[in-house]
């Protein structure tokens, strides 16, 4: 009964191990399956790493079994002190050198690759974004291109980006498994690193370095366009005036409310304000329609909007939106929301790249 007991709990812990692993498979979300050249190297790294340990544990394993098996005593052996190995020079040499070779192995591919990915000395001849770290959410300022926004990253495929990335407030760390390894986000040096994305796609990105109650909240998405489709939303934003929007009696009364409520002094709705290098307080709202979420994690949908602009510390403790502004009315929030949701630069968007974060949660 013991020995079933026993079997049982193996298999459970068996069965919710392989539960919880197959989560980890996600096309958009791992470093497994590389759409990137820098997650490319990074798993070209992973294997090199693994094939090494799995020698390691084979060799040991059949050695310890074959030791086992030949010399266990057997009835009737008389009892005897095996011989000491204790300062033999041959022994010693063998398992110091084994070791170091595995190592160089190891360690030669990987400095070069980290060389190689911190290069960036062609960056003048690529796009450029500048990546402002907050708590939490990140902004994103295309210089050449005179566009600023938050939140979900566009890129065209194929093509180098430069990121330069720096935090306005404690350490971040960027990371999209599936395009690059993660780099550290200082407060006082920029750090700079470039994705080269294989496929065109929404790829999930997450802060990596602990930043306070709403770290785990920090995601932000990379979408990855054709080029024409990155010419086309970029002239989309750069001619985005929310001014000139047509908008229906509820969205321009929100309209007016975001203005007077002092929504607007935190937070930019169009790139008539742009202006190089200025981190806004709040995530600039200019494309806010066309994301899949808000939040970092919600999904936009009115009512969560309403919520989230009520009360933003219950759904995201410790934002910098809590107390900025006066206490809103459901009236009023719900306006603000109808809005907001109406903020659309440009047909290009997650969704009409197939953004599988809806699906995700469905699994
Ligand atoms: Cu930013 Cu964790």
């Amino acid at each position: 009964m013991k020995g079933c007991m026993g079997k049982l709990r193996a298999l459970l812990l068996l069965g919710s191990l392989a539960f919880v692993l197959s989560g980890c498979g996600r096309d958009n979300l791992t470093a497994l399956v590389p759409k990137g050249y820098g997650a490319d190297i990074s798993l070209q790294l992973i294997i090199l790493t693994t094939v090494v340990m799995l020698f390691v544990f084979l060799v040991v394993i059949v050695l310890f079994v074959i030791v086992l098996m030949r010399f266990r005593k057997k009835k009737g052996d008389p009892v005897i002190n095996p011989e000491q190995v204790e300062g033999n020079k041959t022994l010693e040499a063998v398992w110091t050198i084994i070791p170091i070779i595995l190592v160089v192995i190891m360690a030669v591919p990987t400095v070069f690759a980290t060389f190689h990915l911190a290069d960036d000395s062609d960056a003048e001849e690529h796009i450029n974004i500048d990546i402002t770290g907050n708590q939490y959410w990140w902004h994103y300022d295309y210089q050449n291109e005179e566009i600023a926004t938050s939140q979900d990253l566009y890129i065209p495929v194929n093509t180098k980006v430069y990121l330069n990335m720096i935090t306005n407030d404690v350490l971040h760390s960027f990371w999209v498994p599936s395009l690059s390894g993660k780099l550290d986000v200082n407060p006082e040096n920029e750090n700079t690193m470039y994705l080269e994305a294989y496929e065109e796609g929404v790829y999930f990105g997450k802060c990596a370095e602990l930043c306070g109650p709403s770290h785990s909240l920090m995601d932000f998405k990379v979408v990855v366009v054709s080029e024409e489709e990155y010419d086309q939303w970029v002239a989309d934003m750069q001619n985005f005036d929310s001014d000139a929007l047509e908008l229906d009696a509820v969205a321009q009364e929100g309209k007016e409310l975001f203005e007077e409520k002092a929504c607007l002094s935190c937070h930019a709705t169009d790139t008539q304000n742009y202006s190089a290098g200025n981190v806004p307080l709040g995530p600039d709202l200019t494309q806010f329609g066309d994301r899949s979420k808000f939040a970092g994690f919600l999904e936009p949908t009115k009512e969560n909007l309403v919520d989230w602009i009520q009360d933003p510390e219950s759904l995201k403790p410790g934002n910098l939106m809590t107390g900025a502004y006066p206490e809103l009315s459901d009236d009023e929030a719900d306006k603000i929301a109808e809005y907001l949701l109406q903020l659309k630069p440009s047909e290009v968007t997650p969704e009409s790249k197939g953004d599988i974060t809806a699906q995700s949660e469905e699994d």
